[in-house]
């Protein structure tokens, strides 16, 4: 994609996007809603057209063609499986509509059917399915079909947490079995972090990182991608340099800044790198305890460290704090990133 803009009246919804998707990659549009995630697959598909911009599958100009010239394959997140149809007819409806003969039909539903362990259903109506067997059942449809790329949005959303967790997996193996170029739009960073090769990270219409999970994970490029993903979220704390010094709430703590640095940063630390300490230990920043938040085999601590600021620790669950204890914490050294307020650019990953 170049320079692929798309408006609808007024409203830009995609602004100049560049995108490469190498092939066979599972690459994931990853973003809030309303960023374009949707928009932007409806465009590779065929189902929108470009404001501006360019679309081509390795060297072939693709923008102008209709939906079915490209040979695409999409699976929506309602599934839109026929009712009427059984199983069987709902996978190889796409190869019907070509003309395929039926006996080619059978055996590449029995193929598809096999991969997906849906052999038993075949003669049953979506209505007689769960919804990880319908989520099935319309991926199915769109492997019959053996198109050059998928396109699938949000497909899991609604699935309970617990299939959601076993289809990501299953996904992501079908797509190693297969090697089929994969776009997948999520605003689920969990999807998009356990099945992607790259993710693409956007915000209202404009890609804001692309990258591999560890590096947009690592290596957050700006104050956005910092804030979106990770759970529970990045601590994003204005800091101060001072004579080459960074400080936090008037606390001096040691680190090698980026050379330039303004004299107004934002310090970026992950809850899982900030540990505990007391009052008066080097390289920490004292507080009070504010608020404990218990979350399984970890301990959430949020600590103020001056009014309305707040560093959010995740410790062991054995760690014990209470309510207004007077501690420090201690941000890990060498997993900081300092950002630039002003652009929202990262000055420095650790
Ligand atoms: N056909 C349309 N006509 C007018 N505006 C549209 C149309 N389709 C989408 N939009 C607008 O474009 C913006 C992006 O929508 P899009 O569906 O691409 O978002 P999304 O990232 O897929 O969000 P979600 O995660 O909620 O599905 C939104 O502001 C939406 O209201
Ligand atoms: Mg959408």
């Amino acid at each position: 994609m170049r320079g692929l803009s798309k408006s609808f009246g007024s409203n830009q919804v995609l602004k100049a996007l560049d995108l490469t998707v190498p092939s066979r990659q599972f690459v994931t549009l990853l973003g809030p809603s309303g960023c374009g995630k949707t928009t932007l697959l409806r465009l590779i598909a065929g189902l929108e057209t470009a404001t501006a911009g360019e679309i081509s599958f390795g060297e072939r100009r693709v923008d102008r063609l209709p939906p079915g010239e490209r040979n695409i394959a999409m699976v929506f997140q309602s599934y839109a499986l026929y009712p009427t149809m059984d199983v069987a007819r709902n996978i190889g409806y796409g190869l019907e509509v070509r003309g395929t003969s039926r006996a080619e039909r059978q055996e590449k539903i029995g193929a598809v059917a096999k991969v997906l362990e849906i052999g038993h259903l075949l003669l049953r109506k979506p209505k007689q399915l769960s919804g990880g067997q319908r989520q099935r059942v319309a991926l199915g449809r769109a492997m019959s079909r053996r198109p050059d790329i998928f396109l699938m949005d949000e497909p899991l959303s609604n699935l309970d947490a617990k299939l959601r967790a076993a289809m990501r997996g299953e996904l992501r193996r079908f797509h190693l079995d297969l090697g089929t170029t994969t776009v997948y739009v999520t605003h689920d960073q969990l999807e998009a972090m356990t099945m992607s090769d790259l993710v693409v990270v956007m915000n209202e219409g404009v890609v804001q990182q692309i990258g591999t999970p560890e590096e947009v994970y690592g290596r957050p490029a700006n104050l956005f991608v910092a804030g979106f993903i990770g759970t529970p979220p990045m601590n994003l704390i204005p800091a101060q340099v001072r004579d080459g010094v960074l400080t936090v709430a008037g606390a001096p703590l040691r680190v090698a800044l980026p050379p330039g640095a303004p004299a107004e940063v934002v310090l970026g630390v992950r809850p899982q790198d900030v540990t505990m300490a007391r009052p008066g230990d080097p390289d920490t920043i004292p507080g009070k305890v504010w608020m404990v938040e218990l979350i399984g085999s970890e301990r959430l601590i949020e600590v103020e460290i001056a009014p309305k600021i707040r560093v959010t620790a995740e410790v062991r669950a054995s760690h014990r704090a209470a309510l207004d204890d007077v501690v420090a914490v201690r941000p890990d050294p060498d997993h900081l990133h300092i950002f630039d307020p002003a652009t929202g650019a990262v000055l420095s990953a650790a």
